[in-house]
């Protein structure tokens, strides 16, 4: 719409610096020496959402961060749409192999570098600068509800309990959300679907205490090489997890689901010599694209134990330990599958160790419907601006929240993401395309249209 090019043709510019502003706070939500400033980058998302034009915007206080919440009800015969999405962002660490600074944005080569350009302050602010763009020409279609939070990176506890109290005040007919990637510029593409997580923390203990190696080397289980042991045979020859019963609620695809999937433009050496590895690894009979969209997985996420400082220590170590997280897809649940992880480790574990497992937050996967309005909507938007069909396909990542959209409000999700898979997200030099971003402000506009007009 020739309205919304002027807008936007005359505010880019301000556009980029607010969000380059956005990022300048260091949001980090699982490190409490942070705190203050998630508060404070709460409290500028709240005052952005106010110039944008919203009727309404609060801080909404939680045993953890704060959630941003605002509205604009234009009309309450229209159809609403509810914005998510999260201001926090990961720790910034190894801060040694980042070139600038993650909290002092840069833009080179039309990217801007920063922790969280992508994940999500970039895309979630798409959504504020859209919506302003909508509310100063006079042309919102639909009501906007956002609901921005604070603590994705770390589970979003507090915000299941923010959707059981603010049902409500949530009340809408579409949650919408930016915070995943799509194939490329040339081949956009909708997500439609989302892995679940379960995320365990083992710890090994052998002797009583660090022993001398050499004294005792060969004659007390070592720890660390009973947990590498353990954690080796969690996949077998086939790359298989070996958990039993792990894969009996996964569905197969069918043929015409596999080959749907396996036609998404995908250059196997092209992904290869982008990571810098030689060959792709996984579970045998899948293609990389049913691994990382279809297909459940266990990765080690940390390991420590013994001595890791400077030179040599010949110790054999008391204790060792490991994050291991795994992702989930369909009819497997966050609960059964970390119990049956649980009750797996600890019968691996020989005699002379003892095991300990806990559990740490977790998900449940997604799939969200390509044959709904809200999915039409997105598809015609992104027809509009990228002058393209988008192709559908399967996230590998992990938003929890999005499966209690459903469960809690009994609404479904649309996922429009504008990030690109390779922009480092959790990653040291995560950067977001200044393109992309545009390009994401300038589709979103029309799914407010569309779903307006196909809710009729
Ligand atoms: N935005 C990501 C999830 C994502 C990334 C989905 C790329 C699809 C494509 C989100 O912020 C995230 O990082 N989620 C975590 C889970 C969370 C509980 C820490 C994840 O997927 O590891
Ligand atoms: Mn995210
Ligand atoms: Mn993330």
């Amino acid at each position: 719409m020739q309205v919304w090019n002027d807008y936007m043709l005359q505010n880019k510019e301000r556009f980029l610096d607010e969000l380059l502003d956005l990022l300048r706070i260091p949001s980090v939500s699982a490190d409490s020496a942070y705190k203050a400033d998630v508060a404070r980058c709460a409290d500028a998302v709240k005052e952005n959402l106010l110039k944008a034009g919203v009727d309404k915007a609060e801080i909404c206080p939680t045993d953890g961060h704060p959630i941003v919440y605002g509205e604009k009800i234009v009309d309450p015969s229209l159809p609403t749409v509810l914005v998510y999405g999260h201001y926090d962002v990961q720790p910034a660490d190894p801060l040694e192999l980042w070139h600038s600074g993650p909290f002092e944005p840069v833009i080179k080569d039309g990217k801007i570098f920063a922790r969280g350009a992508c994940d999500d302050k970039g895309q979630m602010f798409m959504h504020v600068k859209a919506f302003e763009l909508m509310a100063k020409t006079d042309s919102l279609a639909c009501n906007v509800k956002f609901m921005i939070e604070g603590e994705e990176e770390v589970g979003s506890s507090n915000l299941g309990i923010f959707l059981e109290k603010n049902k409500g005040r949530l009340k809408a007919d579409i949650v919408l959300v930016s915070d995943t990637s799509m194939i490329s510029m040339e081949h956009p593409s909708l997500e439609t679907g989302l892995r679940g997580l379960a995320y365990m923390e083992v710890e090994v203990v052998g002797p009583n205490r660090d022993l001398h190696s050499g004294v005792y080397g060969g004659a007390v289980a070592n720890p660390i090489n009973i947990l590498c042991k353990m954690i080796a045979s969690l996949h077998d020859e086939n790359n298989h997890i070996t958990i039993p019963t792990f894969y009996d609620k996964v569905d197969e695809l069918t043929t015409a689901e596999r080959t749907a999937l396996n036609t998404a433009p995908f250059d196997l050496k092209e992904y290869q010599d982008e990571l810098g590895i030689k060959e792709v690894w996984g579970e045998k009979g899948y293609t990389t694209l049913e691994r990382t969209g279809t297909r459940p997985t266990l990765d080690v996420n940390g390991i420590w134990g013994g001595y890791t400082g400077e030179g040599a220590k010949t110790v054999l170590p008391s204790k060792a330990s490991a994050k291991i997280s795994m992702r989930l897809v369909p009819h497997q649940t966050s609960d059964e599958i970390s119990a049956l992880f649980q009750k797996h480790f600890e019968s691996i574990a020989p005699a002379g160790v003892t095991v300990k497992v806990t559990a740490h937050h977790g998900g449940e996967p997604v799939v969200t419907p390509t044959d709904s309005i809200a999915y039409k909507a997105a598809a015609k938007a992104i027809q509009t601006s990228f002058g393209k069909d988008p192709i559908p396909t399967r996230g590998g990542g992990s938003i929890p929240i999005v499966a209690l959209f459903e469960s809690t409000l009994g609404l479904k999700t649309v996922l429009m993401g504008f990030g690109l898979d390779n922009d480092n997200i959790h990653s040291p030099n995560e950067k977001y395309d200044v393109a992309n971003y545009y390009k994401g402000i300038e589709t979103i506009p029309y799914f407010h249209k569309y779903f307006a007009e196909m809710s009729k």
